[in-house]
C-alpha cells in the first residue's frame, strides 16, 4: 500500500463540499466507477455484517421521479451516478449465518470454527432486537458506508452530495425496497460540480479543533 500523502488527504477533504449543483454533462469514467463500488462494498460494519444494500439508479424514467421525493432537490438527475444507501430492515437471523457462510467461503474456514463468533454476533443480535434497537444499530453502519464513498471519492477528484432530505417510503416502494426488506436511509450524488455552484467557495464551517477533539 503507497499512503498518500497528508497534504493530498487534507487537500481532498477541504476540496470536497456537498455540491448544491452538478454539471448534468460530465459522466464518471467507467474504472473510477468501479473503483467507487468497490469502496462502497469495502466499507467496515459491526462484526462485519454489513447489513445494506448500495442501489445505483440508472433508469431514466425512475431518476426522473426522485427530485419531487427528495424535497425538490434536483442532484438525483443531474448529477453522473446516484446511489440510495438503504439498510436491511429487521436483521434476522438468517442474515447472520449467510454472513458466516461467506466468512466460511472466503476464509476457508470450517462452519464449527465459527461457531463462537456466531454466537457472539448472535448475543449482540438478540439484545439490539429485545431492546427495539435492531435498525438503528443496522442503520448506524450504512452511514459508515456513505461516509467512505464520499471521502473516497473526494480522494478521485468526483464531487459528491449526501441526501437525506428524501421521503423514505416513497422511495423504497419507488425502487421496490420494501419487498426486499431494505429501506432508504439517503441518497448519495456522484459527479461534477457545476462552474457556477456557489456553494463550492463557501468557507467550511467547522468548530475549531480544540472544541471537537478531547485529550485525556
Ligand atoms: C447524512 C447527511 C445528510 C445530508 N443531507 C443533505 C441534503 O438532503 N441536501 C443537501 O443539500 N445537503 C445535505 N447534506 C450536506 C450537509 O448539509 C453538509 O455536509 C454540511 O453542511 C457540511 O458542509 P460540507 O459537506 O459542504 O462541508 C447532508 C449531509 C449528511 C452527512
Amino acid at each position: 500500500m503507497k499512503a498518500v500523502s497528508t497534504t493530498t488527504l487534507i487537500e481532498a477533504l477541504q476540496w470536497r463540499y456537498a455540491t448544491k449543483k452538478f454539471d448534468p454533462n460530465r459522466r464518471i469514467p467507467q474504472d473510477q466507477w468501479a473503483a467507487l463500488e468497490e469502496a462502497m462494498v469495502l466499507a467496515p460494519s459491526s462484526f462485519g455484517l454489513q447489513p445494506w444494500r448500495f442501489v445505483l439508479v440508472e433508469t431514466p424514467e425512475i431518476r426522473a421521479q426522485l427530485p419531487a421525493l427528495s424535497w425538490g432537490q434536483t442532484q438525483s438527475v443531474d448529477c453522473s451516478h446516484y446511489v440510495v444507501f438503504a439498510v436491511r430492515k429487521g436483521l434476522t437471523v438468517a442474515d447472520v449465518d449467510r454472513y458466516v457462510d461467506r466468512i466460511a467461503e472466503v476464509r476457508g474456514a470450517t462452519r464449527e470454527s465459527l461457531e463462537g463468533y456466531r454466537s457472539f454476533m448472535l448475543g449482540s443480535h438478540k439484545a439490539a432486537s429485545e431492546q427495539g434497537r435492531l435498525d438503528d444499530w443496522s442503520s448506524r453502519q450504512v452511514y459508515i458506508a456513505l461516509g467512505q464513498a464520499m471521502a473516497a471519492a473526494a480522494l478521485l477528484g468526483i464531487d459528491t452530495c449526501p441526501l437525506e432530505g428524501i421521503e423514505p417510503a416513497k422511495y423504497d416502494s419507488l425502487l421496490g425496497l420494501e419487498q426486499e426488506g431494505y429501506s432508504a436511509l439517503c441518497g448519495l450524488a456522484f459527479g461534477y460540480r457545476a462552474e457556477d455552484d456557489k456553494y463550492a467557495q463557501a468557507p467550511k464551517v467547522r468548530f475549531a479543533r480544540t472544541d471537537v477533539i478531547k485529550h485525556v
